[in-house]
């Protein structure tokens, strides 16, 4: 992984009158909607010197660069923001870390063959024959929860529901559940510790003290994802088996990284995309305490709400592409190889689409015209399957504990702020039956 191509740039700056936008400051993290609104009204396409990116905030501009593949080329999309210093380029060296071209990075024509083998695994037939477990995990995960507020008089549901449920769910779709538990030496919490060090590790800016004990979570990852390659046989179960067999159009078979590198996305993407959806969602519906018990009993109220949150506050909110040629966009001239931030939530919130935006309402025109899982070419594939778990999820904690209550207000649970992803570290609860103390 590299930096991204474009350096500081000092002298210049294109910021079209704006006031700069601190994408990595608590306050940004905490609201970042008023940031958005004054970049769609005064520089849709923005340079970010800190970054390095070209922010690009309306909805009209982020859609027509997701379904211009051939101009706006996905090679950036898992670049790292940080400079790496040595000792942590050294980690992961030694690992042989490296993300060649597969899923979302990959603008070449073996992209097609490796996107269906992953689609296939998550068709919407497979989506509403997962849904039974999704319900069974979270009763099962809802007795922790139950059991712990019996014995401490609060909870903490990132670690025990939104972060576990989705890594039991992706496992068992891509055929390795097996490959994780306490037996084999790597269970969920291992797993966690390394998607949430790679996450910080290439779209954060962790300080250069922090790099190498995140690259050495992340290269232990790789090594981990390495023994498995090594077992992979064409014809053997799951995603594994698929990637063993497969062949690209030119005839070959996939090297050893690439298949680490599928397997070392999957789980990222599955993982850590959906928790993060699923923090920042049962957060706001439960700090909304009309909302929260109609949720578990009105037919469709959760999923059309689970839509309305997708837009408004999505946990991927915002992916890279990279110019193959000068182009304009929104007025603004940019060469060949600018790299662009392609600002999803804010798309989500850009009142020339959502009238009203910062409403939650479920049902409302045009709800699944957000962009926050893509479009187009490298649209989601896993996008169904986030949809059913938040739906699920969410009636089925709502119908069990109606009257369960946040434990703090919103603005006091720490929030990851990354490049791409924000949501709630923490969302701590405590039994219900009462008033007051439901927080802000
Ligand atoms: C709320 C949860 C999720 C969100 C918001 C989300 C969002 C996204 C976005 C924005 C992209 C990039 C689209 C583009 O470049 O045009 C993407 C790509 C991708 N996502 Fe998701 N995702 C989520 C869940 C999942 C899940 C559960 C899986 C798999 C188990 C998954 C697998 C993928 C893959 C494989 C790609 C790359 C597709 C390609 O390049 O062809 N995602 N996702």
């Amino acid at each position: 992984m590299e930096r991204n191509g474009t350096e500081r740039t000092t002298a210049g700056e294109h910021t079209g009158g704006c006031p700069a936008v601190d994408l990595f400051s608590a306050d940004f993290t905490a609201d970042p909607w008023p940031a958005f609104a004054r970049l769609q009204h005064t520089s849709p396409v923005h340079h970010d010197p800190t970054t390095g990116l070209w922010l690009v905030s309306r909805h009209r501009d982020v859609r027509r660069i997701l379904l211009d593949p051939e101009r706006f080329r996905p090679d950036n999309t898992l670049d790292a923001v940080a400079r790496m210093s040595i000792p942590a380029l050294r980690h992961l060296a030694a690992a042989g870390f490296a993300l060649p071209p597969t899923l979302a990075n990959n603008g070449t024509d073996r992209h097609p063959g490796l996107r269906s083998l992953v689609s296939g695994l998550l068709s919407g037939a497979r989506v509403t024959a997962a849904a039974p477990l999704v319900e069974r995990l979270t009763h099962r995960h809802l007795d922790a929860v139950e059991a712990e507020l019996a014995a401490h008089g609060h909870c903490d549901l990132v670690t025990t529901l939104t972060r576990d449920l989705p890594f039991t769910v992706m496992l068992d779709i891509l055929g390795l559940r097996a490959d994780v538990d306490a037996d084999t030496g790597v269970d969920l919490t291992t797993l966690a510790r390394w998607n949430d060090a790679s996450l910080e590790l290439f779209w954060g800016l962790p300080p250069r003290a922090r790099q190498p004990g995140l690259a050495r979570l992340a290269a232990d990852f790789f090594t981990w994802l390495g023994g498995l390659a090594d077992r992979a046989a064409p014809g053997g179960p799951g995603l594994l088996g698929l990637l063993a067999a497969h062949r690209h159009p030119d005839g070959t078979p996939l090297g050893r990284q690439e298949i680490v590198a599928v397997c070392y996305f999957m789980i990222i993407a599955g993982q850590a995309t959906t928790g993060q959806m699923l923090a920042t969602m049962l957060q706001r519906a439960l700090h909304d305490t009309a909302l929260w018990p109609r949720l578990g009993t009105e037919p469709g109220l959760a999923q059309a709400w689970a839509e309305e949150m997708l837009r408004r506050e999505p946990p991927l909110t915002a992916w890279r592409r990279v110019t193959a040629a000068p182009v304009r966009i929104g007025g603004t001239a940019l060469p060949a190889g600018a790299p662009l931030l392609l600002m999803l939530a804010a798309t989500g919130s850009d009142p020339r689409v959502f009238d009203a935006p910062h409403a939650l309402r479920p049902g409302r025109p045009r709800a699944r015209d957000h962009l926050s899982f893509g479009i187009g070419r490298h649209r989601c594939p896993g996008a169904a399957l986030a949809r059913m778990e938040a739906r699920v999820v969410l009636r089925t904690v709502s119908h069990r504990c109606p009257t369960l209550r946040p434990a703090r207000p919103a603005a006091e649970e720490p929030l990851l702020g990354l490049l791409s992803f924000r949501a709630p570290m923490q969302v701590m609860v405590r039994p219900g039956g009462d008033r007051g103390g439901d927080g802000g």
